[in-house]
């Protein structure tokens, strides 16, 4: 396939009054301004339903910037609003593309971001076709969610793939813009010593857990349409276990990385009923402050999951047996991404004989809040041992923020937002990944369905209900909440 050469010197971004712009793009595009990371000839066409004059536009994104960007990370602020423009276009009616074409000019090299709700993907598609703005090298991001099940997401890419070829398409996901993420590809294929005991004969399982403290915000109708399966394990939770899973890429470059996930995500087991559990939480508190429960926030009951736990496998000769234990839930107790990798027991102990005991090895892979990656490893506890000689476990850690404290941590869409402007799909979801994610997720809700399964309740400010404590227990696995 062809790679795309052109850095654009157009960006255009549909829905750029909405709360992703204001929270992250907006801020992330200035930051990279700020560090002389976009190129000067880059001008950002604004774009969304709201009558307003690009002065008033400009305002409104100074107001984002100084709300969202801390002030080192700022520069000089007028230079970067000057790269704005704003056309106020209704992406359901014609009207406003013509506009929108006059303002964006000649242009190199075209990037698309539409940050809208994907109802008006086709419409904002057809639009821009019809004025041009889908001809050359004019290649479109697309935020989530991009359907909920198999089906719309195909109706999805259909359309999309009707004016851009799959090679101008980049299907964000944006935990695949975070350093740590893209940092755990460093840590399997850039070290020699993971990648042999990388496999079933050396692990015991994975598990793979993003817990957040906040509920359900101010997205009632997204959320309760979606649900925790759909909002997170779909996609990101999936993305970190293809990660995790995958065979080494020939390269570092979209189509090896992104072939070699795929083979991962349409490799897992369709997971029996007793494979799952869901919750939903109730009142509770979380950080010593009292919240309501989901359905108080709501306003009325709902079968809706703000919580759940998987128990998955990757069918292929590596993970033979290995089982993946996903879960993802609001308002747990606290905020934290992680990847855990448990290896098995030592063989056999040369120690058992003195009254040691060894524990098997773990890796633990935080992602957020903090970044830090820690090994577990048996050492001999100090002394003469004349009670006998002691193990015990003890952190290597590679602590993220001291290793490169001279680093500036950033925003996961300035990297996103960069590989948009010079056409790097690499950290970019293929339709293929998608799919084969919407299927075995559709599967789960099939099996929901079938089983009238509905979410079990536990307390805000929990891990979650206890049946998901008891569907790694009976493993022996207890989930890594410390
Ligand atoms: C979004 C989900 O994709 O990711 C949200 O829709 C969730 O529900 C968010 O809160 C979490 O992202 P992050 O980067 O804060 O972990």
């Amino acid at each position: 396939m062809q790679e795309l050469t052109f850095t654009a010197d157009r960006l255009l971004l549909f829905g750029a009054t909405g709360d992703l712009s204001q929270r992250m793009l907006l801020p992330s595009l200035c930051a990279l301004h700020a560090d002389n990371l976009l190129d000067p000839n880059l001008r950002i066409v604004a774009t969304a339903r709201s009558e307003m004059s690009t002065k008033e536009f400009r305002d409104f994104a100074r107001k984002a910037l100084e709300k969202y960007l801390p002030k080192n990370r700022r520069g000089p602020m007028a230079d970067f609003l000057n790269r704005l423009s704003y056309v106020p276009v209704d992406a359901t009616t014609p009207e406003g593309y013509d506009e929108l074409a006059r303002e964006v000019g000649e242009y190199n090299g075209l990037a698309i971001f539409l940050s809208t709700a994907p109802s008006l993907f086709e419409p904002t598609i057809a639009g821009l076709e019809r004025v041009g703005l889908t001809r050359g090298n004019a290649r479109i991001a697309l935020e989530k969610p991009l359907g909920t099940d198999l089906g719309s997401s195909c109706e999805i890419n259909d359309a999309v793939a009707k004016a851009f070829t799959e090679d101008r398409i980049f299907r964000i996901d944006h935990y695949l813009g975070k350093e740590t993420v893209q940092n755990l590809l460093a840590l399997r294929f850039a070290n020699i010593l993971l990648e042999p005991v990388w496999n079933s004969n050396y692990i015991e399982h994975v598990q793979i857990s993003v817990a957040e403290t906040v509920g359900l915000e101010s997205r009632v109708a997204y959320y309760d349409d979606s649900g925790a399966l759909r909002d997170m394990v779909q996609n990101h939770i999936l993305q970190l276990l293809a990660l995790v899973a995958m065979e080494p890429p020939t390269s570092f470059d979209a189509t090896a990385v992104r072939d070699e996930k795929v083979k991962v995500l349409r490799a897992l087991r369709p997971i029996k009923a007793n494979e799952v559990v869901t919750g939903q939480y109730r009142a509770g508190a979380v950080d010593g402050k009292s919240v309501p429960g989901y359905d108080e926030e709501l306003g009325k009951d709902s079968d809706t999951e703000t919580y759940v736990a998987v128990k998955a496998h990757v069918d292929n000769w590596r993970w033979r047996g290995v089982p993946f234990y996903l879960r993802h839930g609001k308002r747990m107790p606290r905020r934290v991404t992680e990847i855990v990798v448990q290896f098995r027991c030592i063989p056999h102990s040369i120690f058992e004989g003195r009254g040691a005991k060894t524990e098997p090895n773990r890796l633990v892979i935080e992602i957020q809040p903090k970044e830090n990656i820690q090994l577990s490893m048996m050492a001999k506890v100090p002394g003469l041992g004349s009670d006998g000689l002691r193990l015990r476990p003890v952190p290597l850690d590679i602590a993220m923020p001291d290793a490169f404290s001279d680093v500036v941590r950033r925003i996961a869409y300035e990297r996103l937002l960069l590989d948009l402007i010079h056409g790097d799909q690499t950290l970019f979801v293929r339709r293929d990944e998608v799919e084969a994610q919407w299927d075995w997720i559709d599967h789960i809700r099939a099996l929901w369905a079938e089983n009238e399964i509905k979410p079990k309740t536990y307390a805000a400010g929990t891990w979650g209900p206890s049946a998901a404590v008891a569907l790694a227990e009976r493993d022996g696995v207890t989930w890594h909440d410390d």
